[in-house]
Protein backbone atom coordinates (compact mmCIF):
# COMPACT_ATOMS: atom_id res chain seq x y z
CA UNK A 1 0.00 0.00 0.00
CA UNK A 2 1.15 3.05 -0.92
CA UNK A 3 1.58 6.19 2.29
CA UNK A 4 -1.23 7.97 1.40
CA UNK A 5 -3.36 4.53 0.62
CA UNK A 6 -2.11 3.92 4.36
CA UNK A 7 -3.33 6.95 5.84
CA UNK A 8 -6.80 6.89 4.21
CA UNK A 9 -7.11 3.71 5.40
CA UNK A 10 -6.24 4.26 9.02
CA UNK A 11 -8.56 7.55 9.16
CA UNK A 12 -11.39 5.38 7.70
CA UNK A 13 -11.07 3.04 10.19
CA UNK A 14 -11.18 5.43 13.17
CA UNK A 15 -13.96 7.36 12.10
CA UNK A 16 -16.04 4.12 11.92
CA UNK A 17 -15.96 3.60 15.29
CA UNK A 18 -18.91 5.09 17.21
CA UNK A 19 -16.46 7.18 19.89
CA UNK A 20 -14.82 8.83 17.10
CA UNK A 21 -17.07 9.42 13.88
CA UNK A 22 -17.92 12.65 15.05
CA UNK A 23 -14.29 13.64 15.58
CA UNK A 24 -12.64 16.47 12.56
CA UNK A 25 -11.17 14.48 9.62
CA UNK A 26 -7.99 16.79 9.55
CA UNK A 27 -7.36 15.69 13.10
CA UNK A 28 -7.82 11.78 12.66
CA UNK A 29 -5.68 12.24 9.45
CA UNK A 30 -2.72 14.65 11.49
CA UNK A 31 -3.05 12.03 14.13
CA UNK A 32 -2.67 9.19 12.29
CA UNK A 33 0.29 10.83 9.78
CA UNK A 34 2.57 11.24 13.20
CA UNK A 35 1.96 7.55 14.15
CA UNK A 36 2.31 6.15 11.06
CA UNK A 37 5.63 8.35 10.36
CA UNK A 38 6.79 7.02 13.40
CA UNK A 39 7.09 3.57 11.47
CA UNK A 40 4.15 1.55 13.09
CA UNK A 41 2.71 -1.14 11.09
CA UNK A 42 -0.97 0.57 10.32
CA UNK A 43 -2.54 -1.59 12.56
CA UNK A 44 -0.53 -0.38 15.73
CA UNK A 45 -0.74 3.09 13.91
CA UNK A 46 -4.89 3.13 13.89
CA UNK A 47 -4.39 1.42 17.82
CA UNK A 48 -1.94 4.34 19.18
CA UNK A 49 -4.14 7.16 16.96
CA UNK A 50 -7.33 5.81 18.98
CA UNK A 51 -5.40 5.75 22.15
CA UNK A 52 -4.30 9.85 21.49
CA UNK A 53 -7.76 10.51 20.35
CA UNK A 54 -9.02 9.20 23.64
CA UNK A 55 -7.11 11.20 25.55
CA UNK A 56 -6.93 14.89 24.11
CA UNK A 57 -10.84 14.66 23.68
CA UNK A 58 -13.22 11.12 23.88
CA UNK A 59 -12.31 10.46 27.28
CA UNK A 60 -13.94 13.91 28.59
CA UNK A 61 -17.20 12.62 27.00
CA UNK A 62 -19.98 10.60 29.00
CA UNK A 63 -20.69 7.40 26.63
CA UNK A 64 -24.15 8.08 25.90
CA UNK A 65 -24.43 11.58 24.65
CA UNK A 66 -27.98 13.16 23.46
CA UNK A 67 -27.76 16.20 22.55
CA UNK A 68 -31.32 16.45 21.16
CA UNK A 69 -32.33 15.90 25.05
CA UNK A 70 -30.44 18.60 26.26
CA UNK A 71 -31.59 21.09 23.63
CA UNK A 72 -34.97 20.41 24.53
CA UNK A 73 -34.36 20.68 28.04
CA UNK A 74 -32.38 24.15 27.13
CA UNK A 75 -35.44 25.66 25.27
CA UNK A 76 -38.22 24.69 27.77
CA UNK A 77 -35.87 25.87 30.70
CA UNK A 78 -35.35 29.22 28.67
CA UNK A 79 -39.29 29.41 27.30
CA UNK A 80 -39.90 29.59 31.14
CA UNK A 81 -38.57 33.14 31.53
CA UNK A 82 -36.65 32.20 34.79
CA UNK A 83 -33.02 32.62 35.06
CA UNK A 84 -32.35 30.19 37.67
CA UNK A 85 -33.94 27.36 35.36
CA UNK A 86 -31.68 27.81 32.40
CA UNK A 87 -28.89 27.92 34.83
CA UNK A 88 -29.91 24.41 36.18
CA UNK A 89 -30.29 23.17 32.63
CA UNK A 90 -27.26 24.01 31.51
CA UNK A 91 -25.64 22.56 34.67
CA UNK A 92 -27.67 19.44 34.13
CA UNK A 93 -26.20 19.25 30.47
CA UNK A 94 -22.49 20.18 31.56
CA UNK A 95 -22.53 17.13 33.55
CA UNK A 96 -21.62 15.12 30.30
CA UNK A 97 -18.39 16.40 30.27
CA UNK A 98 -15.73 15.51 32.65
CA UNK A 99 -13.86 19.40 32.32
CA UNK A 100 -16.84 21.48 32.70
CA UNK A 101 -18.62 18.66 35.16
CA UNK A 102 -15.42 19.54 37.38
CA UNK A 103 -16.25 23.12 37.01
CA UNK A 104 -19.83 23.41 38.10
CA UNK A 105 -18.94 23.73 42.28
CA UNK A 106 -17.18 26.82 41.71
CA UNK A 107 -18.82 28.46 39.18
CA UNK A 108 -20.38 31.07 41.12
CA UNK A 109 -17.13 32.95 41.29
CA UNK A 110 -15.06 31.74 38.67
CA UNK A 111 -15.60 34.01 35.37
CA UNK A 112 -17.07 37.19 38.24
CA UNK A 113 -13.00 36.78 39.11
CA UNK A 114 -11.64 36.61 35.61
CA UNK A 115 -13.92 38.66 33.50
CA UNK A 116 -15.25 41.33 36.13
CA UNK A 117 -11.48 43.15 35.93
CA UNK A 118 -11.61 43.37 32.62
CA UNK A 119 -15.43 44.50 31.97
CA UNK A 120 -16.38 45.55 29.49
CA UNK A 121 -16.46 41.72 27.74
CA UNK A 122 -18.13 42.06 24.25
CA UNK A 123 -16.49 39.09 22.59
CA UNK A 124 -15.11 35.78 23.43
CA UNK A 125 -13.15 32.95 21.44
CA UNK A 126 -13.60 29.65 23.82
CA UNK A 127 -11.12 27.26 22.07
CA UNK A 128 -11.08 23.81 22.58
CA UNK A 129 -14.08 24.63 24.45
CA UNK A 130 -16.24 21.17 25.05
CA UNK A 131 -19.30 22.41 26.62
CA UNK A 132 -18.13 25.15 28.68
CA UNK A 133 -20.25 27.61 26.71
CA UNK A 134 -23.18 26.13 29.02
CA UNK A 135 -21.50 28.45 31.36
CA UNK A 136 -22.40 31.48 29.62
CA UNK A 137 -25.25 32.74 32.20
CA UNK A 138 -22.46 32.97 34.71
CA UNK A 139 -19.85 35.38 32.95
CA UNK A 140 -20.12 39.11 33.03
CA UNK A 141 -20.93 40.07 29.39
CA UNK A 142 -22.19 42.96 27.81
CA UNK A 143 -25.32 42.14 26.67
CA UNK A 144 -25.62 40.83 23.03
CA UNK A 145 -21.99 40.05 23.25
CA UNK A 146 -20.47 37.97 20.30
CA UNK A 147 -19.08 34.17 21.79
CA UNK A 148 -17.46 31.70 19.14
CA UNK A 149 -16.85 28.63 20.12
CA UNK A 150 -14.20 25.59 18.27
CA UNK A 151 -13.47 22.23 19.29
CA UNK A 152 -13.20 19.02 16.94
CA UNK A 153 -16.71 17.35 17.48
CA UNK A 154 -19.01 17.69 14.73
CA UNK A 155 -22.15 16.85 16.94
CA UNK A 156 -20.71 19.05 20.13
CA UNK A 157 -20.96 22.04 18.03
CA UNK A 158 -23.61 21.71 16.07
CA UNK A 159 -25.80 21.58 19.26
CA UNK A 160 -23.75 24.61 20.75
CA UNK A 161 -24.89 26.59 17.29
CA UNK A 162 -28.62 26.09 18.49
CA UNK A 163 -28.04 26.29 22.17
CA UNK A 164 -26.04 29.69 22.52
CA UNK A 165 -28.23 31.79 20.90
CA UNK A 166 -30.92 30.98 24.09
CA UNK A 167 -28.06 31.81 26.06
CA UNK A 168 -28.19 35.71 25.37
CA UNK A 169 -25.14 35.92 22.96
CA UNK A 170 -24.56 36.40 19.34
CA UNK A 171 -22.86 32.93 19.05
CA UNK A 172 -21.06 30.52 16.34
CA UNK A 173 -19.62 27.14 17.19
CA UNK A 174 -16.79 26.01 14.47
CA UNK A 175 -15.42 22.85 14.04
CA UNK A 176 -11.48 23.25 13.88
CA UNK A 177 -7.96 22.46 15.30
CA UNK A 178 -6.69 24.86 17.23
CA UNK A 179 -3.12 23.62 16.11
CA UNK A 180 -3.74 24.10 12.63
CA UNK A 181 -5.13 27.29 12.09
CA UNK A 182 -6.16 30.35 14.66
CA UNK A 183 -9.52 32.70 14.74
CA UNK A 184 -9.56 35.15 11.96
CA UNK A 185 -12.09 37.28 14.07
CA UNK A 186 -10.71 39.34 17.10
CA UNK A 187 -12.00 39.17 20.40
CA UNK A 188 -11.64 40.79 24.30
CA UNK A 189 -11.02 37.34 25.64
CA UNK A 190 -10.05 34.13 24.64
CA UNK A 191 -10.33 30.98 26.56
CA UNK A 192 -7.70 27.63 26.76
CA UNK A 193 -9.54 26.10 29.87
CA UNK A 194 -7.56 22.86 30.69
CA UNK A 195 -6.67 22.01 27.06
CA UNK A 196 -2.75 23.12 27.37
CA UNK A 197 -1.90 19.09 28.86
CA UNK A 198 -3.81 17.78 26.19
CA UNK A 199 -2.98 19.86 22.83
CA UNK A 200 0.49 19.57 23.85
CA UNK A 201 0.39 15.92 23.36
CA UNK A 202 0.32 16.37 20.20
CA UNK A 203 2.75 19.44 19.55
CA UNK A 204 5.10 20.37 21.85
CA UNK A 205 4.38 23.74 23.17
CA UNK A 206 1.53 24.44 21.57
CA UNK A 207 0.36 26.46 24.71
CA UNK A 208 3.17 29.45 24.46
CA UNK A 209 2.43 29.39 20.23
CA UNK A 210 -1.55 29.41 20.97
CA UNK A 211 -1.61 32.02 23.61
CA UNK A 212 0.35 34.10 21.22
CA UNK A 213 -1.07 33.75 18.32
CA UNK A 214 -4.98 34.09 18.97
CA UNK A 215 -6.16 37.58 18.19
CA UNK A 216 -6.88 38.84 21.73
CA UNK A 217 -5.45 40.94 24.36
CA UNK A 218 -6.69 39.04 27.08
CA UNK A 219 -6.46 34.96 27.46
CA UNK A 220 -7.34 32.81 30.50
CA UNK A 221 -5.08 29.82 30.49
CA UNK A 222 -6.42 26.92 33.38
CA UNK A 223 -5.41 23.32 34.26
CA UNK A 224 -7.09 21.09 35.75
CA UNK A 225 -6.04 20.40 39.42
CA UNK A 226 -6.72 16.52 39.73
CA UNK A 227 -6.13 13.28 37.99
CA UNK A 228 -8.57 12.57 35.63
CA UNK A 229 -9.76 10.04 37.95
CA UNK A 230 -10.40 13.00 40.52
CA UNK A 231 -7.40 12.59 42.74
CA UNK A 232 -6.45 16.16 43.62
CA UNK A 233 -2.28 16.03 43.48
CA UNK A 234 -0.24 18.79 44.96
CA UNK A 235 2.26 17.80 42.44
CA UNK A 236 0.24 18.44 39.53
CA UNK A 237 -0.32 21.80 40.91
CA UNK A 238 3.48 22.34 40.83
CA UNK A 239 4.08 21.08 37.46
CA UNK A 240 0.84 23.49 36.03
CA UNK A 241 2.34 26.30 37.81
CA UNK A 242 5.82 25.50 36.48
CA UNK A 243 4.68 24.75 32.82
CA UNK A 244 2.80 28.31 33.29
CA UNK A 245 5.96 30.06 33.99
CA UNK A 246 7.88 28.58 30.83
CA UNK A 247 4.88 29.53 28.36
CA UNK A 248 5.24 33.10 29.48
CA UNK A 249 9.37 32.95 30.49
CA UNK A 250 10.22 34.65 27.17
CA UNK A 251 6.67 37.28 27.11
CA UNK A 252 6.20 40.85 28.77
CA UNK A 253 2.99 39.96 29.23
CA UNK A 254 1.35 40.60 32.78
CA UNK A 255 -0.14 37.80 34.35
CA UNK A 256 -2.55 37.08 37.45
CA UNK A 257 -3.22 33.37 38.86
CA UNK A 258 -6.81 32.10 40.43
CA UNK A 259 -6.46 29.07 42.17
CA UNK A 260 -9.60 26.83 43.11
CA UNK A 261 -10.44 23.78 44.37
CA UNK A 262 -10.54 22.26 40.91
CA UNK A 263 -9.37 24.76 38.43
CA UNK A 264 -5.60 26.67 38.14
CA UNK A 265 -6.66 29.65 35.97
CA UNK A 266 -4.30 32.51 34.74
CA UNK A 267 -5.41 35.76 32.81
CA UNK A 268 -2.75 36.90 30.51
CA UNK A 269 -2.42 40.45 29.64
CA UNK A 270 -0.87 40.56 26.15
CA UNK A 271 -0.35 44.25 26.22
CA UNK A 272 2.28 43.62 29.20
CA UNK A 273 2.39 46.26 32.89
CA UNK A 274 2.70 49.59 30.52
CA UNK A 275 -0.22 48.25 28.23
CA UNK A 276 1.79 48.09 25.06
CA UNK A 277 4.11 45.06 25.41
CA UNK A 278 4.04 42.65 22.47
CA UNK A 279 1.43 40.31 21.31
CA UNK A 280 4.02 37.62 19.69
C1 LIG B 1 -9.81 18.99 28.88
S1 LIG B 1 -11.05 19.34 27.71
C2 LIG B 1 -11.39 21.06 28.08
C3 LIG B 1 -12.75 21.51 27.60
C4 LIG B 1 -13.13 22.95 27.98
N1 LIG B 1 -12.13 23.90 27.53
C5 LIG B 1 -13.35 23.09 29.47
O1 LIG B 1 -12.40 23.43 30.18
O2 LIG B 1 -14.47 22.83 29.92
C6 LIG B 1 -10.12 19.45 26.23
C7 LIG B 1 -10.94 19.80 25.01
O3 LIG B 1 -10.05 20.07 23.94
C8 LIG B 1 -10.65 19.60 22.74
N2 LIG B 1 -9.55 19.46 21.78
C9 LIG B 1 -8.52 18.58 21.79
N3 LIG B 1 -7.69 18.79 20.76
C10 LIG B 1 -8.18 19.86 20.07
C11 LIG B 1 -7.75 20.55 18.91
N4 LIG B 1 -6.63 20.22 18.26
N5 LIG B 1 -8.49 21.60 18.45
C12 LIG B 1 -9.62 21.96 19.11
N6 LIG B 1 -10.09 21.33 20.23
C13 LIG B 1 -9.37 20.30 20.71
C14 LIG B 1 -11.31 18.31 23.17
O4 LIG B 1 -12.30 17.87 22.28
C15 LIG B 1 -11.88 18.71 24.54
O5 LIG B 1 -13.19 19.21 24.44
Amino acid sequence: MKPDERLDELVTRVLASAKYQHIQRDVVARVGATELAAGHTLKDAIKSTRRKLHQIGAVYLSGRRDYGAALALLREAQSSGQPAQTKEACRTIMRAHQSSRERISILESFYQDLFAPLAPVKSVLDLACGLNPLSIPWMPLTPGARYHALDIFHDLMAFLWQAMPLLGVQGSAEVGDVLAESPATPADVALLLKSVPCLELIERNAGERIVASVPARHVVVSFPTASLGGRRDRGMLATYRRRMEQICAQRVWTVREHLYDSELAYVIDKAGPAGGGSDG
